[in-house]
Parts: structure tokens; sequence; C-alpha cells
């Protein structure tokens, strides 16, 4: 009962969307109808700039931090808490993507699932990251970097898993969230395909 619990407050907090609650308190403006039509941070820097997007990035982040604590500490169950973590944070990121408070629009769920791997696979979440910065960095596609870090981080943690002694376990819930997020960056992979996806920095905003 206490993980149904912890489950249900998890997906709450991930459905707090700080781009779409910033976007309407600075800019009165709904940031699904701008941009990309995404609500997260890459496409509250893409309509309104640096200083929100890093606000929207770390409270998204927080959501996924605290959804995996919560699993960690609520569910009274010491011996799977490691799964209720995954479970909440998996929570946390449907959420994020389908939020109740805002008619199940939502964004993609890239910083909630940063907040998730790092608290729960720090090491592999790392790793990947830093791959992912550098990747953003020269070819200032957010969207690749995101799909390379939930995917490294995924892979990482299979490797690291005997040193680190990650329950085997945590793979299987990174392959579920990997998964989840190459789907919801379809069309972003259409896109990078073709050529025509946004960078950041640049002048032209993708529709979705
Ligand atoms: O944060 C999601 C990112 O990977 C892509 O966002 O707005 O370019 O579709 P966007």
């Amino acid at each position: 009962l206490q993980l149904v619990g912890a489950i249900i407050i998890s997906y709450l907090i991930g459905s707090i969307s700080f781009s779409y609650l910033i976007g309407k308190l600075l800019r009165k403006l709904d940031i699904r109808e701008h941009g990309s039509g995404n609500a997260g941070a890459t496409n509250t820097l893409r309509v309104m700039g640096w200083t929100p997007a890093i606000i929207v990035l770390l409270l998204d982040c927080a959501k996924g931090i605290a959804a995996v604590v919560i699993g960690y500490q609520l569910t009274g169950i010491p011996v799977e808490s490691g799964i209720a973590a995954g479970i909440c944070g998996l929570a946390a990121i449907l959420g994020h993507n389908w939020p109740i408070y805002f008619n199940f629009r939502g964004g993609k769920g890239v910083a909630t699932t940063i907040g998730v791997l790092a608290t729960l696979v720090f090491a592999a979440a790392l790793t990947a990251g830093v791959v992912a910065i550098i990747t953003i960095a020269v070819t200032r596609y957010v969207s690749l970097g995101s799909l390379l870090f939930i995917s490294g981080t995924t892979l990482l943690t299979a490797v690291f898993t005997p040193w680190l002694q990650y329950p085997g376990y945590y793979t299987a819930f990174l392959v579920i969230i990997t998964a989840l997020s190459f789907w919801k960056h379809r069309d972003n992979i259409s896109r990078l395909k073709s050529g025509t996806e946004s960078k950041i920095g640049g002048k032209s905003d993708a529709k979705t």
C-alpha cells in the first residue's frame, strides 16, 4: 500500500510542468503553443531564453530526484527499495510526459530522467552526461544529446553492474525509460535523419 501511495505521489510531482508554469508566469504564454510545442527546458530556451530554461531544467530534474528519494524512503520495504525507487522514478517521468494537471500534454521527460538516473545510477549517468554535453556543444542538437545520454546511461549501467553492484533490475528499468524516450523523440529522430532538426542557438523553430 505504501508503494502505491509513493507511486501516486511521484506521478503527481512529475505532473508539475515547470515550463508551462514559468511560461504562464513570465510571458503569459502556453509553451506548448510555441517553438517545438514541447513542454520542456529545450523549448523554454528556444522560446524564452537561457535563464528560464535553466530554471526549468533544474526544477524538472528535481522532480526525478524527489521521486527516487521517495521510492527509497517511503515504501518501508528496504530490500526492494531499489525497485520502488525505479518505479517511482518512472512514475515521475510519466507524470512529466502526461501531466494530470495540464490535459495530459507535457514534455519528453529528459530533465526528469536526468534527475532519476543521476540519483539511481550516478556513475553511469555522469559518464554518459559528459558525452551528451560534448555532443550538444558540437552539434547543437539537444535531442541527439538527450537520446545519447539516456541510452548511454542504460548501456553503462549494464556494463558497470558487476563492479558497482547495481541491482540487476536497474538495467531493465533503464531499458523501459530509454524505449519511452526514443518513442517520445520519434519526430526529433525523423528530423535528425532528414537534417531538419532545429539547433539551439539557431533561428529555426521546429514544429511538431
Ligand atoms: O528536452 C527534450 C529535447 O530532447 C528535445 O526538445 O523541444 O527540441 O523537441 P525539443
